[in-house]
């Protein structure tokens, strides 16, 4: 089970003062050094946190894998094809949202979505899809030929029962069956923390887990080398 570390919260401390710290390409070393596989980086249509400058910084700073998370808006579109990451997470964006709010919608502005698949292919960029675990959106992901989904896990963290968080978990088991057995990879994220984490890396077929706002809050107490270290050592527990 790979751990791909979202450093977008780091930018945000930063850019409540706007100067230079923390800095997240260093934050970026940190987590290669602590033993991250990727670092996911959401370059959204406002800037609230991640600048595009972060995104060379970063790339020339780490050997492990960029993530690109982002919309199909054209200036988010064009910054990325110049980074051309190995990696980019296509997720729905909405101004006034916080984070993410769910997952795409793969039947609506698909002429788009068509277009931005074809451009990252080009520059050889793998696509994940970040999609509800909803077996029509799996399908559709699958006739769009990229190369993996992320399951959305928001709804499963957000639970407050168990039964709602084990009906939860039992749509992301079986979206993630479904997905591989359609030959996509499957990776999983939002919302995770050091708690609910080990439910989901119990999916067998989820190969990848994409956290960030658990890791960088509990940075605050233990350093975010350690703060890596402890979410790896529970996903491989
Ligand atoms: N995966 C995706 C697609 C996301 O949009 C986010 C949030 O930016 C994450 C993972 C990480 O979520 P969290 O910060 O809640 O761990």
């Amino acid at each position: 089970m790979k751990l791909g570390v979202n450093i977008d919260h780091v930018a945000t401390l930063r850019q409540a003062r706007g100067g230079a710290v923390p800095d997240p390409a260093e934050a970026a070393g940190i987590c290669e050094k602590a033993g991250a596989d990727s670092i996911v980086m959401h370059l959204r249509e406002d800037r609230r946190h991640i600048q595009d400058a972060d995104l060379f910084k970063v790339r020339s700073r780490i050997g492990i894998k960029v993530n690109m998370e982002m919309s199909i808006a054209p200036s988010v579109v064009k910054t990325v094809l110049r980074l051309a990451p190995e990696q980019a997470t296509l997720v729905p964006e909405r101004r006034a949202e916080r984070t993410t709010e769910g997952g795409l919608d793969l039947f609506k502005k698909s002429g788009a979505l068509e277009r931005c698949l074809a451009d990252l292919k080009r520059k050889k960029t793998a696509v994940s899809l970040f999609v509800d675990p909803d077996p029509r959106q799996i399908g559709r992901a699958a006739e769009l030929g990229v190369e993996a989904v992320e399951l959305h896990t928001g709804d499963y963290a957000n639970q407050k029962s168990a039964a709602l968080r084990r009906r939860e978990l039992g749509r992301l088991s079986t979206a993630a069956r479904l997905a591989r057995a359609k030959g996509l990879n499957v990776y999983a994220g939002h919302g995770l923390d050091y708690e609910n984490v080990f439910a989901v890396k119990n999916i067998a077929e989820i190969e990848e887990l994409n956290i960030g706002f658990s890791i960088v809050t509990r940075a605050v107490r233990v350093g975010l080398e350690e703060a890596v270290r402890e979410m790896i050592r529970l996903m491989k527990r």
